[in-house]
């Protein structure tokens, strides 16, 4: 079968809406050809296509006893281990108040530091499942250094945790409020004996006491005894140490010192946890360290846990922790938040989003590191970490909105991640200590089941909202409450009143206005609306009506905002934003630049605006509640709302610690009336596995990393990996033409096709490898779809490259799935060529876009000349971006080009991460390899698409362009300026710098500078290390 006729077909039976573009068009056969270093690279004949949209792949010494020789000089081993447990029962009984789940304790002990000593360490409760401690501790030592008695208990221990791990995965808990009561008393009991130590204790001393005492098969001279002894000894510390070393129970806080909890206090403000969080990290599952889904609604407070559960990784465990977040800006402003725990709590916090992230890590000595990346970053890590043998080092994975696996391509990247981790914890288990923990958490899983037998996972739901979230629903101009529970679902509430004169009914039909006025400016409200556009149209027309009064509300901190907003955008400002915000009001969009956004957003959160008219964007992640949410429309542009979009929406409502109650109303007309219904009551929809979006394209890319990674490398060990997936788990509704074998097959036979793998060329071996073209494609990160032709783009860039500009570079690097989102304005584009060296023109000629065909264009002439509209669309792009990289002002090329400088700006950003990812397909191909140098710099140069004064500053998590300026000139010029500020003094001479940002700054500088402090001393490390290979005699 040619893959010519191949297609994967599937039912599609997510709701989302899928491309429709085949893959079948690139995966067709290839005519081989040979390339300019003679292996047989593969070339689409005809057209090419580049016209996509997406951009997911450019688009995160507890020693017991002190000193370990000191130990070894004193004969009464025994007698110290007996002290040690004398102390530790007469510290639980002292230290009783520790129990309580709210963390109250007597006597405040020091835990600020995180090495303890002797005695700090025996003082420590222990809130902990030691048994399964115990065991990761064991697992560390190779049984080979283990004598007979030790052995025997350690096996005994091994199996205890086998029967632990097999515990059933799909168990689900929903809340008990006697769980909690249940959970003190058995701590309480744990904390009055603490059995698993003593257990422990008691089997060392019976260990060795048999080992003194039986006639073993050693010597039976003295001599020779006190060896055997004193090698058991030494033996059992390491055990000792090691369990310690793992499992140390630090501190009262959920198994974490007491300086945890006041950190949580002091930086998030947080003074106690909720009842379903403290019953949520007291869970057996979470104790046991088994895989975890918990799903609570919005602003219920998901993160904190998911924190607490990293902190006991990072401290306790001393394991890697790995955080995924959907998007970039959550990734920087987690990183900013956490950088301060990092300082602390002596951890690295590291940055893994747009062209950030060093694959694989630096080797952190001794330092545990918390990797904060957005979903292809995490994938890449985890690819990194895998092909260097370090994926053993991350000891928990944590998935923010977990429900995103139903989200495309995106959701299949999460997929293939975690069934990496899944499969190779099994592995790690038996060969490390220990498997990877997964955790995810969401606000809308309507199939918790399904994703349960993914994950192997145990889910814990609750429907605690720390504001009560009133639902309405408007028709004309009464509004009704929304009970799903009543047969008509909306119960009438009352009638709005207002009065509108017909010139204000016409602009204002739906009565937005008295619906905010209601509210505003006293408290906050959000308005949905269904496009960009819509949006801007809102919040004017409100500004319309409201009265002179509303100017006079925080009248001095509307005009900061103002300076600011004019000062990023180097003295342009919007006029939308010029006439709404000082009524308090602006849109929220991605037509914004990212600084316009924070701006917006922090004057939102502080109260100094009390509106945002804006898009389901901003449901997502971005934690901006207000006291009323107004949805537009029940449409996102011309979709009918899904349920998961509504309830995001909706739970935006109520302010925790603010507002008493929340409240929502759907503006609904007539006649979705109906559908209205179905929204309020329908169950959360469906999350499909994405694998086969596409056409099969993550099943395509998953496959081809799998055996480019070496994980599984034969047909058979492939069936096997893929059995362990969320498409595995739904095959029978997704694979129902054929199956999941068969598709598989497929995709292995459309991946040799495109001559990105081979079988080995050994008959007898069988296994598959991957082509060189084929590494790169996985290490890039390149789409399938693309790699053939960026190539040939890259190889023939190299017979003529010009240097003496940046647009061929840029051109090389504009990434192909921008091209469909904008549409070239001809007029615009034939002045730009114009306006290009000759230099240039010749080079724009050479990829294939000739000045007569422009200039028809322009002129609106019929062209016979065939020229492909995706390089031409692709050179319009990179004329944009060799605008910004010559100009650094995003507003003036914005305008220049007629493009939203929210697009500019996503341009740039997609393609700075396609640089790193061409850079990395680069580096597998030597025939590239004059690229790697230039694509570093130009990497660099368009991550901080700035002044090259301003990069060091911009380098810290979430410090923007204005930003860096402001500091610049108030005299931090480097990094360690940063680092070593003082906030206090920050704040006073940075214009609009709270003393929380100023604190974050500083603290995200710190973790930087410890970061390439790390790397610099892990390159001497390797320098001067002794090659294992050195020849010796
Ligand atoms: N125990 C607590 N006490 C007071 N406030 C809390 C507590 N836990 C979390 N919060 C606050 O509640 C807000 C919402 O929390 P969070 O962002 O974790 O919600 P979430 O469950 O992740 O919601 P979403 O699904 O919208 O992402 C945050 O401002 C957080 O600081
Ligand atoms: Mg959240």
């Amino acid at each position: 079968m040619s893959a010519d006729n191949r297609e994967i077909k599937i039912k599609r039976v997510t709701s989302r809406k899928r491309s429709r573009d085949s893959l079948k068009s690139h995966l067709t056969p290839l005519r081989k050809r040979t390339t300019a270093s003679g292996e047989q690279c593969s070339e689409k004949t005809g057209e090419r296509s580049h016209t996509r949209t997406m951009g997911e792949n450019y688009s995160d010494n507890e020693d017991l006893f002190g000193d370990y020789d000191s130990i070894l000089g004193d004969s009464s081993f025994l007698a110290k281990m007996d002290d040690a447990e004398k102390n530790m029962k007469q510290h639980d009984i002292d230290h009783k108040t520790y129990i309580d789940p709210v963390g109250h304790h007597l006597d405040n002990p020091d835990f600020t530091a995180l090495r303890p000593t002797r005695d700090t360490c025996v003082k420590s409760g222990c809130d902990d499942s030691l048994t399964d401690s115990i065991l990761e501790g064991l697992r560390d030592d190779p049984f080979r250094d283990v004598p007979s008695s030790q052995l025997a208990f350690q096996q005994e221990v091994l199996q205890r945790d086998e029967k632990n791990r097999c515990l059933d995965a799909d168990k689900t808990s929903t809340p008990n409020p006697e769980r909690s009561v249940e959970y003190r008393n058995k701590r309480e009991e744990i904390d009055v004996a603490p059995k698993a130590r003593k257990s422990m204790t008691d089997h060392l001393k019976r260990a060795m006491l048999c080992n003194a005492a039986a006639p073993s098969g050693v010597s039976r001279t003295t001599v020779q005894k006190e060896a055997v002894v004193t090698e058991e000894i030494s033996v059992a510390m390491q055990a000792i140490e090691s369990v310690y070393m793992e499992t140390t129970d630090l501190g009262p806080f959920f198994g974490l010192p007491t300086k945890v909890k006041e950190l949580i206090c002091n930086l998030k403000e947080i003074k106690d946890l909720y009842d379903w969080q403290k019953a949520c990290l007291n869970l057996d599952s979470v104790q046991q360290r088994r895989n975890l889904i918990y799903s609570l609604p919005t602003s219920g407070g998901k993160t904190l846990v998911a924190e607490i559960l990293i902190l006991k990784e990072l401290l306790c465990r001393k394991k890697d922790a790995l955080l995924i977040l959907p998007y970039i800006s959550l990734v920087q402003e987690k990183v900013r938040g956490l950088a301060s725990f990092g300082l602390e709590l002596d951890f690295m916090v590291e940055e893994y989003a747009g062209s950030k992230g060093r694959f694989p890590p630096v080797k952190t000595r001794g330092k545990r590191s918390l990797y904060i990346a957005t979903i292809e970053k995490a994938h890449s890590l985890v690819n990194s970490l895998i092909e260097a043998d370090r994926l053993g080092n991350i000891g928990l994975v944590v998935v923010d909105e977990l429900h995103m696996l139903g989200d495309g391509s995106r959701g299949a990247i999460i997929e293939m991640t975690l069934a990496k981790v899944l499969y190779l914890s099994v592995h790690y288990s038996v060969l490390h200590s220990g498997s990877t923990q997964i955790i995810g958490m969401s606000a809308t899983l309507g199939n918790v089941q399904d994703l349960q037998k993914f994950l192997k996972a145990e889910n814990y739901t609750n429907d605690f909202r720390p504001v009560q979230l009133d639902e309405y629903v408007k028709l004309k101009d009464s509004i009704y409450e929304v009970d799903p529970k009543e047969e008509e679902c909306f119960r009438f509430s009352r009638l709005l009143n207002f009065k509108y004169s017909s010139a204000m009914q016409k602009m204002d039909p739906d009565h937005i206005v008295a619906l905010v006025t209601e509210v505003i400016p006293a408290h906050s409200c959000l308005v949905f609306c269904p496009t960009k556009k819509n949006c801007e149209n809102v919040a004017g027309m409100i500004c319309k009506y409201l009265n002179k009064q509303f100017l006079q509300h925080k009248e001095a901190e509307k005009a900061a905002l103002l300076r600011d907003l004019k000062s990023c955008g180097n003295g342009s400002l919007c006029p939308v934003l010029r006439r709404t915000v000082p009524y308090g009001l602006a849109y929220h969009h991605s037509g914004l630049t990212s600084e316009e956004r924070k701006l917006v957003e922090e004057a939102y959160s502080s109260g100094v605006l009390c509106l945002l008219a804006c898009t389901s964007t901003l449901a997502a992640g971005i934690n901006l509640p207000a006291r009323r949410v107004i949805l537009r429309s029940p449409y996102v542009a011309m979709e009918f709302l899904k349920r998961s979009q509504y309830k995001q929406m909706v739970g935006r409502a109520g302010r925790a610690g603010i507002d008493a109650r929340g409240e929502s109303i759907l503006i609904l007309p007539e006649k979705d009336k109906l559908m209205a219904k179905q929204l309020v009551s329908a169950p959360m929809e469906i999350c499909y596995s994405n694998l086969m979006h596409d056409d099969g394209k993550g099943v395509l890319s998953l496959i081809l990393s799998l055996i480019g990674l070496s994980i599984t490398t034969t047909l058979e060990k492939i069936r096997d990996f893929m059995s362990g997936t969320l498409l595995a788990v739904q095959e029978s509704r997704l694979c129902t033409e054929r199956s999941l074998a068969e598709i598989i097959q497929e995709c292995v036979t459309v991946l040799k096709d495109k001559a990105l793998i081979t079988e080995s060329p050994d008959p007898q071996d069988g296994t598959l490898q991957v082509t060189r073209l084929g590494r790169a494609t996985f290490k890039g990160s390149v789409d399938l779809i693309y790699c053939d032709v960026l190539y040939r783009d890259l190889l023939k860039g190299l017979e003529s490259l010009m240097l003496n500009s940046f647009l061929h570079l840029l051109y090389l690097v504009t990434p192909y799935d921008m091209i469909s989102q904008c549409k070239p304005d001809w007029m615009t584009y034939f002045r730009q060529f114009t306006m290009l060296s000759a230099a240039e023109q010749k080079m724009s000629t050479a990829v294939g876009v000739p000045e007569s065909f422009i200039a028809r264009k322009a002129a609106g002439q019929t062209i016979k000349k065939n020229v492909d509209m995706a390089v031409a669309g692709r050179l319009y792009l990179a004329l944009v971006l060799f605008s910004l990289v010559k100009e650094t002002d995003l507003w003036s090329v914005a305008e220049r080009f007629q493009l939203s400088r929210g697009f500019v700006q996503t341009l740039l950003s997609s393609s700075s991460s396609f640089c790193s990812c061409v850079l990395h397909f680069t580096q597998e191909l030597e025939e590239l390899w004059a690229f790697r140098a230039l694509l570093t710099e130009l990497t660099r140069r368009l991550t901080y698409c700035v002044q090259a004064e301003l990069i060091p500053l911009m380098e810290v998590a979430g410090v923007m362009q204005s930003r860096a300026k402001q500091l610049y000139s108030a005299g931090y010029k480097t990094l360690s300026h940063l680092a070593n500020a003082d906030p206090n003094v920050l704040v006073k001479t940075v214009e609009n710098l709270y003393k929380k940002q100023a604190n974050q700054i500083v603290a995200s500088a710190k973790m930087l500078l410890n970061e390439k402090a790390e790397a610099l001393k892990e390159e001497v490390d390797d320098l001067l290390m002794m090659p294992l290979d050195l020849p010796s005699l």
